[in-house]
């Protein structure tokens, strides 16, 4: 039994809690969160609360934590646990800078941890199966992926400058992430973005933008806080050698996939229902932990999209294309 506890209580770490409680396999022993209020608002039963980190690594015996602070305070508890030979699942972005990253990865690897970033995306079966196949599909061409988010309410600190630098690290690092996982890395972007909802803010709140990959592919991603929750859906259709493979549905559920291969003569339709990125992100670490694997989502894998997503935002502020 991977005894865990959760540093960070807010939105995601609510819904994680409730995942957490309901692995096999793991017990959620302790939470951290800076807020005391918090403790009332959720059924910790038999769970201890903290509101100091310190305490929350002294008093507490855990196999994993689990990150779910802004992202600027990631770095904290991620080295307070791998020095303490705690394994990590960390929140996506890994960090709010590369600095923060590598020192997370660092560490980790020092003292033989696991590090999971959460990008759920790689987790959902429709593109699993794209993975799987992927000597089928032969050489990735090209790809265009829209990933919209509805308007958040209050922008807070996912819209400092000091925080997650707004949507594009915060959000679209998921389709950034995904994208990656399919086509490979990046070395080059180009970008433009606006701020139509949150106008006075500093960092853009939509964002189009192309990539050109190692491999030669070539892709293009768009998103942003304009969308709303009734029918925000997410689309990437993606052009390779010898096939063609378009996932779609719901933002962050996209259960849909057609599947061509060229020289075949039916399409495949998937409608993977049910299948949720979530819990088998969390499934999978909780298998890296007991068998020791690493994750298919590490710390290098979260600093690069994290590299892509600030690269977006440089590219905006200076207009111009960014190598990486
Ligand atoms: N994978 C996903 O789909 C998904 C969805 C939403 C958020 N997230 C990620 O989860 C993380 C948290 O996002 P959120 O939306 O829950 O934010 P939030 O602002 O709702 O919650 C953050 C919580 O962390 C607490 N906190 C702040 N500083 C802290 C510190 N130093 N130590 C302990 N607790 C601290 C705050 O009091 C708050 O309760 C971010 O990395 C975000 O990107 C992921």
């Amino acid at each position: 039994m991977i005894k865990v506890g959760i540093v960070g209580l807010g939105f995601w770490g609510k819904v994680l809690l409730e995942y957490f409680k309901s692995t096999k396999g793991c017990k959620v022993v302790a939470v951290q969160e800076i807020n005391p209020q918090i403790e009332k608002e959720i059924d910790i039963y038999g769970i201890r609360f903290y509101t100091n980190l310190e305490e929350f690594f002294s008093k507490e015996k855990m196999d994993a934590v689990i990150v779910v602070t802004p992202p600027p305070y990631h770095i904290l508890p991620t080295k307070m646990a791998a020095e303490r030979g705690i394994h990590v699942f960390c929140e996506k972005p890994i960090s709010a800078s590369l600095k923060d990253a590598d020192e997370m990865i660092k560490v980790c690897k020092k003292n033989n941890v696991k590090l999971m970033v959460a990008f759920k995306h790689r987790f959902s079966k429709a593109f699993s199966y794209v993975k799987q196949n992927m000597d089928i599909l032969g050489k990735p061409f090209w790809a265009i992926y829209t990933y919209p988010l509805w308007q958040v309410d209050n922008p807070g600190w996912k819209f400092d400058e000091k925080g997650t630098k707004g949507i594009i690290v915060e959000n679209m690092v998921h389709a950034i992430d995904g994208l990656s996982f399919i086509f490979g890395d990046v070395k080059r972007i180009y970008a433009e973005g606006g701020n139509f909802i949150f106008k006075d803010a500093k960092v853009p709140d939509s964002a189009i933008f192309t990539l050109r990959f190692k491999n030669g592919a070539i892709g293009a991603i768009g998103g942003g806080c304009t969308s709303d929750r009734r029918i925000s859906q997410e689309y990437l259709d993606m052009h390779f050698e010898n096939g063609i493979a378009q996932i779609y549905g719901k933002l962050d559920w996209p259960v849909n996939l057609r599947f061509l291969i060229r020289e075949e003569e039916n399409v495949e339709f998937h409608k993977f229902e049910g299948s949720d990125g979530v819990r088998e992100e969390i499934n999978h670490f909780i298998d890296c932990i007991q068998n020791n694997k690493e994750p298919i989502s590490n710390g290098v894998d979260g600093k690069k999209a994290l590299e892509v997503a600030l690269g977006v935002i440089k590219s905006i502020e200076e207009n111009k294309v960014i190598n990486i």
